[in-house]
């Protein structure tokens, strides 16, 4: 299993400010309350937990060993058992757990962290071994916000750029994001966000999460999926029902 590139960064993660409030969303996909719920990348639970309240029962996977005791301590909190939700460690590309289920998600672009198509073949082989007969996958990238050749003019640099940025308990903490550098061909971008914490000047704590976003085009998108001999059911440009190709995000539901 790779290293977690997460152990330290892990932590900031729910601070974001920012994250789009995709929730309503997935629990208005679910087919029914009896719903089964394969999570692709369940972090933190940001997803898992109100979609787990929502349905019959959620299996939540992820790489990140520190994500995942973030999520098993909301799981506690919020009085979830075994029977409703489960997380464990495990790597999306390389997975077969002999259970199929109803819904499979990966909110918050998880497939763009997959840079090669080795890694995403192994996606949809997983998605292919976990889905019903009836089921459905909803998959969700960001829409790139520049054409391609501007994207390149632009990567490749040190400037940092504010995220974000909270005051909690006497502490700021503040995300800067970083256009390191990209490639090509697949065309990858390699973003590194640094996470700081301080105490008035005082820096208390750097945290740097360099993190690959393999990047999609709207056609592209769909391309991929039909081409994993997938059937697009739906397509959205945003959660609130943006037209495809014309919101902040390519979101695209399909089934076997
Ligand atoms: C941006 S976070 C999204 C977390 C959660 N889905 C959400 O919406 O808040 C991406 C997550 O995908 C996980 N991830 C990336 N590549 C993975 C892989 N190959 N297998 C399992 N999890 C992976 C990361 O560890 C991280 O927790």
């Amino acid at each position: 299993m790779p290293i977690d590139l997460r152990a330290e960064a892990a932590r900031y993660y729910d601070l974001n400010p920012n994250v789009f409030d995709d929730i309503p969303f997935y629990i208005d996909r679910l087919p029914s309350p009896e719903a089964r719920v394969l999570e692709l990348g369940c972090g933190t639970g940001r997803v898992s937990i109100p979609l787990a309240q929502a349905c019959a029962y959620l299996h939540g996977l992820d790489l990140s060993e520190a994500m995942l005791d973030l999520c098993r301590e909301k799981i506690a909190k919020a009085g979830l058992g075994p029977e409703r939700i489960a997380v464990e460690h495990g790597d999306i590309t390389d997975y077969k757990l002999g259970m199929r289920f109803d819904l499979i998600i990966a909110p918050f672009r998880v497939i763009q962290n997959l840079e090669t198509d080795a890694q995403l073949a192994g996606l949809f082989r997983c998605i292919q071994e976990h889905l019903t007969p009836t089921g459905r996958c909803i998959l969700n990238v960001f829409l790139p916000n520049r054409p391609r050749e501007e994207l390149l003019k632009v990567w490749g640099t040190d400037e940092e750029n504010l995220a974000w940025e909270i005051e909690q308990e006497g502490e700021r903490m503040t995300c800067h994001d970083v256009r390191r550098r990209l490639v090509e061909d697949p065309l990858v971008l390699y973003p590194e966000l640094i996470y700081r914490r301080w105490r008035g000047d005082n820096l208390l704590e750097e945290v740097a999460l360099p993190i690959p976003m393999r990047c999609f085009y709207p056609d592209e998108f769909l391309d991929l999926i039909r081409s994993a001999g997938f059937t697009i059911t739906g397509s959205w440009g945003g959660y609130a029902g943006e037209p495809y190709g014309r919101g902040k995000e390519l979101i695209v539901e399909f089934e076997q």
